[in-house]
């Protein structure tokens, strides 16, 4: 059952978090050991904005973050450069060179989730079409070395999805964090150590 005053939205609200999602980032984070001073991210379905707040820390005055999402963002980081949009027609291309972005990022980072419709097949394919987006972005935008967090909700698709993505990285992990609901269906990917495009011919042979 959804609660929307639980434990975690509670602390996120004391500890002036948008989202009670920014235990999840923090996590794997604190599993991972991802986020540093100086990187420049992705934060894709960035709204309300607790990943931003949680990543805008992390990366400090050094680093810079560009958040998207389909809904407007209502909070400012300094290092952070929110764009309304819909990553499956914009071009992020586009966004992160007409703010001045190294195309080449330290990490992408999707949290992103479809409006749920309750139609349990319906819900899980719209959640792999956006991790399957979330991961052509970060094909085309991680360096080598770089890592990729990926939300998606368990479904008949996601092994092949998970299988087809490891080749390009050194490791590739999976994580349901203790602050997901319990009758979530959803857990993290989360890919370390990316190879590059040609590198990931290599390890499939
Ligand atoms: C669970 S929320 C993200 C919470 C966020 N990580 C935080 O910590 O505040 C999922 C977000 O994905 C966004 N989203 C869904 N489809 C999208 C799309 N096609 N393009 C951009 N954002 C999308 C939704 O608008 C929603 O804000």
């Amino acid at each position: 059952m959804y609660k929307p005053n639980d434990f975690y939205a509670r602390k996120a609200k004391q500890e002036n978090f948008a989202a009670r999602s920014v235990y999840k980032l923090e996590a794997i984070d604190q599993k991972f050991k991802l986020l540093k001073s100086g990187q420049e991210l992705l934060d894709l379905g960035c709204s309300p904005g607790s990943w931003s707040q949680y990543a805008s820390q992390k990366i400090g005055s050094k680093g810079k973050i560009m958040g998207i999402d389909l809904t407007e963002m209502k909070i400012a980081l300094p290092n952070a450069i929110f764009i309304q949009g819909d990553i499956l027609t914009g071009s992020v291309s586009k966004w992160l060179l007409e703010a001045g972005f190294q195309t080449q990022l330290d990490g992408v980072i999707s949290d992103m989730a479809p409006n749920t419709t309750g139609v349990k097949i319906t819900d899980q394919s719209r959640s792999l079409a956006l991790c399957e987006m979330a991961f052509s972005v970060a094909t085309q935008h991680l360096r080598k070395g770089g890592y990729f967090i990926c939300k998606i909700f368990d479904g008949p698709d996601v092994q092949q999805f998970r299988e087809g993505i490891r080749p390009y990285f050194g490791k590739l992990s999976l994580l349901k964090p203790e602050s997901t609901r319990k009758e979530s269906k959803e857990f993290f990917i989360i890919g370390i150590d990316f190879q590059g495009i040609e590198g990931s011919k290599g390890l499939t042979g």
